[in-house]
C-alpha cells in the first residue's frame, strides 16, 4: 500500500514536485527490469514503446497513470502495480488529436481487470466526446482470471462503447500480442485492424482448446496468426512484418481519415495536375475482355501521384478497396480485379467491399468504383455459403451511401454484379463508361446460346449461326454507346481523361446532400 506522509507546513510546493516527480518515475519504469527483458525476449516491444512510435514525438498525455486495482484474493493485495496494465491517453499524430490505449503486457500479462478497463472506458469516452479517432495497442492475454465477473464485465462495456463510436470516430485496433477469447470481439468492432508477424494472434479459443475439443495440433500463429487474418479470415486489414513498419502505416492511415464524422478528411497538397492526361490507360487494359490485366496499375494511373493504400491488400483479392487522393482529395476506391479469379464477385469479395463502402459512407469519403466484373462466382460453395445474404451486404452498403459516388465502367460489367457495382440504378451520382464497356445480362456468346438456341441447333451449319447470333448481339445490344443511349451512363469518355472527369465530377458533388429516411436504423443483411 501506498502511503505518504505529507510535509508539515512546508515554505513552498518544490518537496511536492519533487515527490511527484520521483512516483511519476516509478510509473514510466514499469514493473521491473526483468519484465522488460522478457518482453524482448518475446520479440516485443514494451507498450510505452509503441506509444512513442504512434505519436509525435512528446505528444503523449497520458492519463491514470497511478491508478492501482483495488481487487482482493489470489495475492492481489500484495500486488497492485501502477497502471494496472493498461496506458491511457491522447497525443497528437502529425498534429492532429487522436486517444490510444495500449495494454501492458509486463503487467499481469497486460490482463484486463476491473480498474483496467475502467480505464479503457474512460478514455474511450474521451475520444468519442472530443470527436478524435482511437487507437488500441492489444498485447494482454484477456480477461484478468484472478478478477472474475467484473473482468468480463469490463470486456462489455468497452464492446458497447466499441458500437456505440462506430461511425462517430475512426476506430483503429492494432494487435501486437495475444488477443484471445471473448476480447476478439473488440477489434471485431472496431474499423481496421493491423496485426504483426510473429507476434500477434487473435482466437477464440487456443492452440489448447483446439486440441481438447478436435484432438487438432495446431501453433498460435497457423491458428490466429497476422497472415491467417490477412489472407485466410479477413479479421486484419493489414499485416507487417515489424512493429515499427506498423505504427508507421497507422499513422498514415490516421493523416488521411477525418477525426470524426462531422468533420471531412484533410485535403493534401499535390503537385500532381488536375488536367494530367492518362495517356497509358489505353495500353494498360486489353481491349480482349477475357484478356486479365491488373487493375492495381490502372488505379495508380489515375490518382494523385500514384499512391493507393489498400484495405486488405491479400484477402478477397479479385476486388480491391483502398484510400487514394484525387486532386488532394481523399478518395475510396473498389476495383474489381481481373488479375485475380477474372476479378468476379464472390462472398469473400463482397464483404471486404461492403466494409469497406460502409466505413468510407461513415466517415463522408467519396467513393470511386471502378467496375470490370464478369459476374459472380458460380459453385455450390458459394451458394451453400450464402452468397446471396454476402453479396447483398455489398448491395445494401452502396444503396445505404449518401457520399458523392461515381461509377466508371472499364470493360466489362455483367448482370446483377454490374448492378451491384454502384450502378446508376442503385445511386451513383454519375456513371461514366470507357469506350471499351460491354454492359448487358451477360456476355455475347452466352447471351446467343441461350436466346437462340433453337436457331442454332436447327441451322445446317450451327458454328457459323452462333457466330452470327454472338455478332448480332454485341452489335445491338453490348456496343459501347448502348447504356449512353439510354442515359444509364452520363457519358463515354477517352481513358486518358479519366483523372480529369473524375476530379471534376467528384469537386461538382463536395457539397452533396442526401437526406435519409426518418427510421431508427436499416437492417442490413448480415
Ligand atoms: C491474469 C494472466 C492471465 C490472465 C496470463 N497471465 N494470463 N494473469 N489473467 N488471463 C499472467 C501469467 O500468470 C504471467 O504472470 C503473465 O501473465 C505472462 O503470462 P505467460 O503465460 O508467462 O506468458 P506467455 O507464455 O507469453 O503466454 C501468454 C498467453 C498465456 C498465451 C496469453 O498466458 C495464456 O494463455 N493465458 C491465458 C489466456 C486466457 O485464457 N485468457 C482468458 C481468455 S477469455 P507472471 O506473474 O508470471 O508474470 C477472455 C474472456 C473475455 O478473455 C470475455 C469478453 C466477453
Amino acid at each position: 500500500m501506498t502511503t505518504i506522509d505529507p510535509p508539515a507546513n512546508p515554505p513552498d510546493l518544490r518537496g511536492y514536485v519533487e515527490e511527484l516527480a520521483a512516483a511519476r518515475e516509478r510509473v514510466l519504469e514499469g514493473p521491473s527490469a526483468s519484465a522488460s527483458r522478457q518482453q524482448a525476449e518475446r520479440g516485443k516491444l514494451t507498450a510505452r514503446a509503441r506509444l512513442d512510435l504512434l505519436f509525435d514525438p512528446g505528444s503523449f498525455r497520458e492519463i491514470e497513470g497511478f491508478r492501482r486495482h483495488r481487487a482482493v484474493g489470489f495475492g492481489l493485495e500484495e500486488r497492485r502495480p501502477w497502471t494496472d496494465g493498461v496506458i491511457t491517453g491522447w497525443g497528437t499524430v502529425f498534429g492532429r488529436t487522436v486517444f490510444a490505449y495500449a495494454h501492458d503486457f509486463r503487467v499481469f500479462g497486460g490482463s484486463l481487470g476491473e480498474a483496467h478497463a475502467q480505464k479503457i472506458h474512460k478514455v474511450m469516452d474521451l475520444a468519442k466526446s472530443a470527436g478524435a479517432p482511437l487507437v488500441s495497442l492489444s498485447d494482454g492475454a484477456g480477461a484478468r482470471i484472478q478478477e472474475g465477473v467484473t473482468a468480463l464485465a469490463g470486456y462489455g462495456g468497452i464492446f458497447r462503447r466499441n458500437v456505440r463510436a462506430s461511425g462517430v470516430i475512426p476506430q483503429i485496433s492494432v494487435i501486437l500480442g495475444p488477443c484471445a477469447g471473448g476480447a476478439t470481439y473488440s477489434p471485431a468492432l472496431t474499423d481496421f485492424v493491423f496485426m504483426v508477424r510473429g507476434i500477434a494472434q487473435m482466437y477464440i479459443t487456443g492452440p489448447e482448446v483446439v486440441h481438447s475439443v478436435t484432438g487438432e495440433d495446431i501453433s498460435h500463429e497457423r491458428l490466429g496468426g497476422a497472415d491467417v487474418h490477412g489472407e485466410v479470415s479477413g479479421a486484419a486489414g493489414f499485416v507487417y512484418d515489424t512493429e515499427e513498419d506498423c505504427l508507421a502505416d497507422v499513422r498514415h492511415l490516421l493523416s488521411m481519415l477525418p477525426s470524426n464524422n462531422r468533420e471531412l478528411a484533410p485535403v493534401a497538397a499535390t503537385g500532381d495536375s488536375p488536367i494530367r492526361r492518362c495517356a497509358s490507360l489505353v495500353d494498360l487494359v486489353p481491349g480482349d475482355p477475357s484478356r486479365a490485366y491488373d487493375m492495381r496499375a490502372v488505379i495508380e494511373e489515375i490518382v494523385d501521384d500514384g499512391e493507393m493504400f489498400e484495405v486488405h491488400a491479400s484477402w478477397a483479392q479479385n476486388i480491391l478497396c483502398g484510400f487514394a487522393r484525387l486532386d488532394g482529395h481523399l478518395v475510396g476506391i473498389v476495383a474489381n480485379q481481373p488479375a485475380w479469379l477474372a476479378g468476379v464477385l464472390d462472398i469473400h469479395a463482397s464483404e471486404k467491399a461492403a466494409r469497406f463502402v460502409s466505413t468510407c459512407d461513415a466517415f463522408s469519403i467519396p467513393l470511386v468504383t471502378l467496375v470490370d466484373v464478369p459476374g459472380f462466382l458460380p459453385g455450390r460453395d458459394q451458394e451453400h455459403g450464402g452468397i446471396i445474404r454476402h453479396g447483398a451486404k455489398l448491395l445494401y452498403a452502396y444503396c445505404d451511401a449518401t457520399v458523392p459516388r461515381v461509377q466508371l465502367i472499364v470493360r466489362k460489367a455483367y448482370g446483377g454484379a454490374y448492378i451491384v457495382m454502384d450502378s446508376q440504378s442503385i445511386g451513383a451520382d454519375l456513371s461514366f463508361a470507357w469506350p471499351s464497356n460491354e454492359i448487358a445480362v451477360m456476355g455475347a456468346e452466352g447471351a446467343a446460346n441461350v436466346v437462340f438456341r433453337r436457331e442454332i441447333a436447327e441451322a445446317a451449319d450451327p458454328e457459323a449461326a452462333r457466330a452470327h447470333w454472338i455478332k448480332e448481339y454485341r452489335s445491338q445490344l453490348v456496343h459501347p454507346l448502348y447504356a449512353a443511349e439510354r442515359g444509364l451512363v452520363e457519358d463515354v469518355i477517352d481513358p486518358a481523361d479519366t483523372r480529369t472527369v473524375l476530379i471534376e465530377s467528384l469537386g461538382m458533388l463536395r457539397a452533396k446532400q442526401a437526406p435519409l429516411p426518418d427510421r431508427k436504423h436499416g437492417n442490413p443483411p448480415s
